[in-house]
């Protein structure tokens, strides 16, 4: 207990506090547990928000890490990476016809996703830079990618704004094709949007929206970032939509906690990028491409994503007992939204929290369920009755 007290001072008085955080820390990590420095054990329907998709310390990820650690960590990309061509061709075996670049987190995959939209722009489309979001979308908290995000809490303070974002309602076919013009280079968004509370669209929404991208002469960008990587039932998830993207963008579940991002970027953007126009120090460095090697292997070779449909479908099962107390139960293998009726989401997590169990807001009024892929099915009906009995 008095370890936890000195982690939360010391936090409180040498860590910029840019995050609201529970009072809560912990020193270990095994499948779906956490063990706080408080002495208490927690089940984890977190995962580092959709980061440890295959758990804490997966024993074959643990060997992966030990393995680069005692050979390379770091190399510039002024050289040739072995581990770093190996995932690049298993990313593009496994989605689309293309190329990838490696970057270390989420808004950096988005922010190069927007820049390589302005470069194929540039060269393809007599200039054209706009990028069309969509409202309640999360893309990051760089300039760039925070001018694309539909949330205006995350764009105060910040202005002026960079130019040429235009914001559309989600899920809302109609308002597309009037928003594009001749400017227009490219429609950004996340198949499920998950920041935004779960919302998941009408299958014909996305395929419509890439149907007019095709219409148009636009690059549909797909921010995979929490979506991807098995977590909604598909290894990626556009599959859900029979479509494929013109950039996609990837991050978190990516590492299983390693930091790595992704644009992979289609033959018809290929092009459009020449050397020196981006880079980045670490990105795609022997450390983080070959765990992530190892996490695609896993996913891939084992199927995960059944498992995510199976565990998804039995939490929507459980969750039926509680239908009249919410909104809403809505969700997509293990990306599980409840809107709450009576209750905040802040204040659904904190009651878990008391009991042992991690989950996360979503906004004011959605508590976010994303266990690991790989939890035990009595661990996940274990949670999810402390959930029941929170709300
Ligand atoms: C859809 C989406 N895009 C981008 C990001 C930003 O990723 P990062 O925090 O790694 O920069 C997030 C993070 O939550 C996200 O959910």
């Amino acid at each position: 207990m008095q370890q936890a007290r000195n982690t939360i001072e010391l936090t409180e008085k040498y860590v910029l506090q840019t995050y609201s955080r529970f009072p809560v820390s912990f020193i270990k990590g095994e499948g779906a547990i956490l063990y706080g420095e408080d002495g208490k054990e927690y089940i984890d329907f977190c995962s580092g928000i959709a980061v440890t998709n295959l758990g804490h310390c997966n024993p074959l990820l643990v060997e992966a890490l030990k393995e680069i650690a005692q050979t390379l960590w770091h190399v510039s990309n002024l050289y040739y990476i072995p581990w770093q061509a190996k995932l690049a061709e298993l990313i593009v075996k496994n989605s689309f016809s293309g190329k990838v670049f490696f970057c270390n987190s989420g808004a950096e995959a988005n922010e190069g996703a927007i820049k390589f939209a302005r470069l194929w722009g540039k060269k393809y489309k007599r200039g054209a830079y706009k990028i069309i979001t969509a409202t309640g979308s999360f893309h990051g908290r760089t300039l760039a990618t925070l001018t694309a995000t539909g949330q205006d809490k995350v764009k105060r303070g910040f202005e002026p704004l960079p130019e040429g974002f235009v914001h559309v309602p989600y899920n809302d076919i109609k308002v597309i094709s009037k928003a594009i013009d001749k400017e227009t280079a490219a429609i950004m968004l996340e198949p499920i949007q998950g920041e935004g509370g779960v919302i998941i669209p009408e299958v014909n929404y996305i395929r419509e929206v890439k149907r007019i991208c095709e219409e148009e002469n636009i690059l549909l960008i797909l921010d995979e970032v929490q979506t991807g990587i098995a977590r909604t039932g598909k290894l990626f998830a556009y599959m859900h939509f029979d479509i494929t993207p013109d950039i996609m963008t990837l991050a978190k579940g990516l590492g299983n906690g390693v930091p790595i991002g992704a644009i992979v970027v289609s033959e018809k953007v290929v092009d459009a990028i020449e050397p020196g126009v981006h880079a980045s120090t670490f990105g795609g460095n022997p450390i983080a491409t070959r765990v992530a090697l190892e996490v695609l292997r896993i996913v891939i070779e084992n199927e995960l994503w059944d498992r995510t449909n199976e565990l998804g479908n039995l939490i929507l099962e459980e969750l039926k007992e509680i239908e009249d107390r919410v909104v809403e139960v809505r969700g997509k293998g293990l990306l599980i939204g409840i809107e709450l009726r009576n209750k905040s989401s802040k204040e659904v997590a904190m009651d878990c929290l008391k009991k042992g169990l991690l989950v996360v807001p979503a906004g004011e009024k959605v508590v976010r369920l994303l266990p690991p892929l790989t939890i035990e099915k009595d661990l996940l009906i274990k949670g999810l009755s402390i959930l029941k009995e929170s709300i």
